[in-house]
C-alpha cells in the first residue's frame, strides 16, 4: 500500500523536497492532496506531476489563476485557512507534511490532528505557539508528531530504543549561520542579501534569516521541548559550523549519541515519511576523510540575543512563546523589506515581550490571540525602529 501524502507548503523548500522523494518513490508514497500560497506557476507543474485530488491556495485570486494554468485538469482548487485545513482533514490521507512557514501553519495542523492524521512537522511554528495544546491534542487523538527538522530527526533517532528517564540532556547544533565570524558592532549594517547567504543549508528566506540571527536554533529549542517533553534546562545549543553531527543527546551516564549526515533535507524528510523503514535515497554519502574536521564552540549570546529571548520564552511558558515568534515574522518581514536593521529583529522581539505578560495557554485561541496582539505591538516598535 502507498502511503498518500497531503502537503502544506508544496511550493516552498520543505515540500519540493519532499516531492522529489515522492518521485524518487512511486511505489511508496502517492500525493493525495497540496496546498500553497501564492506560486501558482510552480503548483500547477505538481499538479499536473502527481495529480492530487484537491489542492489549496492563499486566496481566490490565486485559484483563479491556478484554474487557468490548468485547464481541463480535473482537480478541485480550494482557498484560504478553510482550503488549507481542508486539505490537511481530508479523507484518504496517511500522514500529512506541515511545511508553511510561520504561524499559518497552527490551525491546518491541528485540523490534520484532529482528523486522525499523523504529521511529519516542519513548521516548528507550530509547536513554538501552541506546543503543550498541539501535542496534548495528538496524544488525545492517537496521531504520531514526527520531526522534518535535522536537529529533531536526529534526536529522535538518538533516543530510538533509549528510556527517557535515562536522558540528562539533549544538544541541538547551529552552523552558526553567515555572521558566525562577522564582528558584532558590523551586524547593524548587514544586508537582506548577506542574511539569505547560508552557509551550509539552502531553505526558504524566513528560516534563513532565523538561522542568521539564531532564532531559529531558539525556535527549536522551544520545539525540542514539547516533542520529546523535555525540561527547558535539557536542551542547550552548540555551534557547529560544518552541519555535519546534526544534534546529540547526553544520558545519565555520561554517553553521548549523534546523528550525522550530509546537510540535505531529504534525509530528515524522507526518515519522516518512511518511518519505521529507511529509503535506499541516491544523495551526497557522508565521507568523513573529506570532511575532516568537525569542530564546536559555544554560542555568543551577546552577539545573538535571538537566542537568549527564546531561551526566555520557553522558561516563561504560557503565550510568550507565541509573542516571541510573532514579533520575530513581523521583524523578519521588515528586514527583508529593508525597513529595519538586523539588529532591529531581537530588539522588536525583546520589547513585545516586556509588554506582554505571559498567561497560561487553555486553547489554541489564546496562542493565535498572543500572536495578533504581538504583530500589533511589533508594528508600532518597527515603525519607531524604521530605518
Ligand atoms: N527549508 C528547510 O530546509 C527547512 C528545514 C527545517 C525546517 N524548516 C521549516 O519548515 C517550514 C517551511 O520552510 P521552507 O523553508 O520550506 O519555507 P518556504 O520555502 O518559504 O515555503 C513556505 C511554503 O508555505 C507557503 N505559504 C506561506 N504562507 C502561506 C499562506 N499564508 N497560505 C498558504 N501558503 C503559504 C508558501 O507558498 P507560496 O510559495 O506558493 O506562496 C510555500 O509553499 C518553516 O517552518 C521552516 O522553519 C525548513
Amino acid at each position: 500500500m502507498r502511503k498518500r501524502l497531503a502537503i502544506l507548503g508544496a511550493t516552498g523548500s520543505v515540500g519540493v523536497s519532499t516531492l522529489k522523494i515522492v518521485e524518487d518513490f512511486p511505489d511508496r508514497f502517492e500525493v493525495a492532496a497540496l496546498a500553497a500560497g501564492r506560486n501558482t506557476e510552480l503548483l500547477a507543474g505538481q499538479v499536473r506531476r502527481f495529480r492530487p485530488r484537491v489542492v489549496s491556495v492563499i486566496d481566490e485570486r490565486a485559484a483563479a489563476d491556478l484554474a487557468g494554468r490548468l485547464g481541463g485538469i480535473d482537480v478541485e482548487i480550494l482557498t484560504g485557512p478553510a482550503g488549507a485545513a481542508r486539505v490537511a482533514a481530508g479523507e484518504g490521507v496517511d500522514l500529512v507534511v506541515s511545511a508553511f512557514v510561520g504561524a499559518t501553519g497552527l490551525e491546518p495542523t491541528w485540523a490534520a490532528i484532529e482528523a486522525g492524521h499523523d504529521v511529519a512537522l516542519a513548521n516548528k511554528e507550530v509547536l513554538v505557539m501552541a506546543g503543550e495544546l498541539v501535542m496534548a491534542h495528538a496524544r488525545r487523538r492517537n496521531v504520531r508528531i514526527l520531526p522534518v527538522d535535522s536537529e529533531h530527526a536526529a534526536v529522535h533517532q538518538c533516543l530510538a530504543g533509549q528510556r527517557r528517564e535515562d536522558v540528562r540532556r539533549v544538544l541541538l547544533t547551529a552552523s552558526g549561520g553567515p555572521f558566525r565570524t562577522t564582528p558584532r558592532e558590523r551586524l547593524r549594517e548587514v544586508t537582506p542579501a548577506q542574511a539569505l547567504r547560508h552557509p551550509n543549508w539552502d531553505m526558504g528566506p524566513k528560516i534563513t534569516v532565523d538561522s542568521a540571527s539564531l532564532m531559529n536554533k531558539g525556535l527549536e529549542m522551544i520545539e525540542a521541548r514539547w516533542l520529546f517533553d523535555l525540561p527547558p534546562d535539557a536542551i542547550d545549543v552548540v555551534i557547529h559550523p560544518q552541519s555535519i553531527v546534526h544534534s546529540l543527546v547526553e544520558f545519565i551516564d555520561g554517553s553521548v549519541m549523534a546523528q550525522l549526515g550530509v546537510p540535505d533535507m531529504r534525509g530528515p524528510i524522507a526518515y519522516a515519511l518512511a518511518l519505521p523503514e529507511r529509503l535506499p535515497l541516491s544523495m551526497e554519502r557522508l565521507d568523513l576523510t573529506r570532511v575532516g574536521t568537525l569542530t564546536f564552540e559555544p554560542p555568543d549570546l551577546e552577539k545573538f540575543p535571538a537566542l537568549g529571548l527564546a531561551s526566555r520564552a520557553l522558561r516563561d511558558g504560557g503565550t510568550q512563546p507565541a509573542v516571541l515568534n510573532a514579533a520575530n515574522e513581523a521583524a523578519v518581514g521588515a528586514f527583508l523589506e529593508g525597513k529595519i536593521a538586523f539588529t532591529a529583529i531581537p530588539e522588536t522581539i525583546r520589547r513585545a515581550m516586556d509588554a506582554h505578560t505571559a498567561r497560561p495557554l487553555k486553547e489554541i485561541g489564546d496562542a493565535i490571540a498572543a500572536d495578533a496582539w504581538a504583530r500589533e505591538h511589533a508594528a508600532r516598535v518597527i515603525a519607531s525602529l524604521s530605518i
